[in-house]
């Protein structure tokens, strides 16, 4: 604790005598003082001059020093103030200290006791003073606490604001699923029988295009929406690494170059193409905002990389040997400092203005590369751009290569059992099953649906039902209809609402999935998959 000293004190005292016996004893001890004859000289040398402590008679003509403390105290309210009183006074020692005096003294007093007053003094006020040091440093502490719990809170809402997105974008998506499926079924089709020279060929395709434009929207939509379990399936990450980017490319300005550069045909991963899309789109974007100001150039590379046992620097980051696919996403951006690359991936670390980015992002992508065993890597400097790597494990096995043509003797009369409860998506599975060449009967209720299956069982090569429809979903009348046949081959139509997870469909014998809106060239590939295959364990397959 830091001593406390008086510095400058002021004696008041009308007797000339006693006045210099008091101010000889404090110079002897070593203060600087002043002194005043009386109340009206006292305040007037106070109003000129900055003191620590007034040391006054109480009886005094015109004005006495408890009257004199009154007046100075309001407008010094930290003057300390020891009050010399006889024996005779009118007041009492209390009357004194509750007028506000720190101490007094008895007349006569001896210069040991006025030494002891002013050393308790100067204890107190050390004392005081390290406290209020204590206080300030708390109250800085608290004020600080407030602003933390402050913007913990705004982070919060951020979240809660962006969980409700998520769930109005589920139900927009699902819905607009079911919207666009015959719309682009039906254009599909018509375009597919429209004659060479049909007029309408260009207006047609404008619908079609439409269409997966705006089934590409939903799907980016989706990325907010992502509040199920993780539906990991085979992902061909070239192509779908090119329509991420493809989509991307609106929402990047104008003034960045970006190329994509798919360097490895070894490119499966098992992943959720959700989360997928979630990385790339969270690294880009962080990408095209370190761009925003001057342009410049932004890469998406895919290619192979093993990582070695003897690999020290990734390993150290946790990930097993063995072989990767290696996305990297560089840019020509402002790039990074340390002590900005040692927290980008804390949750809530953003560098943004307010309103403009929840440093989620990043923190978002090393949970979902973390989760399949793989890791990430950044290179960066201020100036210099930045480039992430993110090392995905490769799926141990690979899709068949057969390609798929589709034409409309594919069906060879074979008859398929359609149910939907969406009369309009029902059509445009009709429509295009029947341009395949196959025969589809096609039935709104599910309970219905059971009801036939139950009636002829051999005659249906093949159900496609929809997932979520009233009274019976897809899941249970696929297992009743297992009851009645097994082995029946069943492909379940889903929007991504709707999205169930692997272990619910394996057991209820779902051989294949297939996401609205469906292409015809989907719909095709999975029928004759399934019909050509048989039905064999459930891999959910992502295909455009
Ligand atoms: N390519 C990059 N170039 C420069 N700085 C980057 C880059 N990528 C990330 N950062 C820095 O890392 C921070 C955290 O990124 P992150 O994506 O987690 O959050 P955000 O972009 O700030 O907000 P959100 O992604 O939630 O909108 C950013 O604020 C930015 O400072
Ligand atoms: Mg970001």
């Amino acid at each position: 604790m830091d001593t406390y000293r008086l510095k400058h004190i002021m004696v008041v005292d009308d007797d000339p005598s006693h006045q210099s016996m008091v101010l000889s004893a404090l110079g002897r001890m070593g203060y600087e003082c002043e002194v005043a004859s009386n109340a009206f000289e006292a305040l007037e040398k106070l109003s000129e001059d900055s003191f620590d402590l007034v040391i006054s008679d109480i009886v005094m003509p015109e004005k006495d020093g408890i009257e004199l403390m009154k007046e100075a105290r309001a407008l010094l309210p930290d003057l300390d103030f020891i009050i010399m009183t006889g024996h005779s006074g009118d007041y009492s020692y209390s009357d004194i200290v509750a007028a506000g005096a720190r101490d007094y003294l008895m007349k006569p007093f001896t210069k040991a006791e006025l030494k002891a007053r002013l050393e308790r003094i100067e204890r107190e006020r050390g004392n005081e003073l390290e406290l209020r040091k204590h206080r300030d440093h708390l109250e800085k502490l608290v004020t600080k606490r407030t602003a933390e719990l402050d913007s913990a809170n705004k982070r919060l809402r951020q979240v809660q604001k962006l969980e409700a997105i998520g769930t109005l974008a589920k139900g927009i998506a699902h819905e607009f699923n079911n919207i666009l499926t015959p719309i682009m079924a039906f254009s599909e089709i018509m375009l597919e029988q429209a004659a060479e020279d049909d007029s309408f060929r260009e207006e047609l395709q404008i619908i079609v295009d439409s269409a997966c434009r705006a089934r590409d929207l939903v799907s980016q939509i989706m990325t907010f929406a992502r509040t199920e379990g993780a539906e990991r399936q085979i992902i061909r990450m070239g192509p779908f690494l090119k329509e991420i980017m493809k989509q991307a490319r609106s929402s990047i300005p104008a003034t960045i170059k970006v190329d994509v550069n798919i360097l490895t045909k070894k490119d499966v991963v098992m992943a959720d193409p959700v989360q997928i899309q979630q990385v790339v789109m969270n690294i880009c974007t962080n990408s095209a905002q370190a761009m925003q100001e001057g342009g410049g150039a932004l890469e998406v590379r895919l290619q192979d990389a093993v990582i070695m046992p003897e690999s020290m620097e990734i390993r150290a980051l946790g990930v097993k040997p063995g072989p990767y696919l290696k996305l990297t996403v560089s840019d020509t951006g402002h790039g990074m400092d340390q002590t900005i690359v040692d927290r980008i991936f804390d949750p809530f670390f953003t560098t943004r203005q307010p309103g403009e980015g929840s440093g989620l992002g990043l923190s978002v992508v090393y949970g979902i590369v973390a989760d399949y065993g793989g890791t990430i890597t950044v290179e960066t400097a201020p100036g210099r751009g930045t480039t992430f790597c993110v090392f995905l494990p490769g799926a141990e096995h690979e899709l068949a290569e057969e390609p798929f043509t589709v034409s409309s003797s594919s069906g060879t009369g074979k008859c398929i059992l359609v149910v939907d409860d969406d009369k309009l998506v029902l059509l445009a599975a009709v429509g295009i099953l029947e341009s395949l060449g196959y025969r589809v009967v096609a039935i709104t209720s599910s309970l219905e649906a059971l009801e036939l299956f139950r009636a002829t069982p051999d005659e249906l090569s093949l159900v496609i039902t929809d997932l979520t429809m009233p009274h019976m979903t897809g899941l249970e009348l696929a297992e009743e209809l297992h009851k009645i046949r097994p082995g029946t081959p069943i492909i379940l139509c889903t929007g991504y609402g709707g999205m169930t997870n692997r272990g619910d469909a394996a057991a209820t014998g779902i051989v294949e999935t297939v996401r609205k809106p469906f292409s015809r060239q989907t719909m095709a590939e999975a029928v004759q998959r399934v019909l050509r295959d048989g039905a064999t364990p459930f891999i959910p397959l992502m295909r455009k």
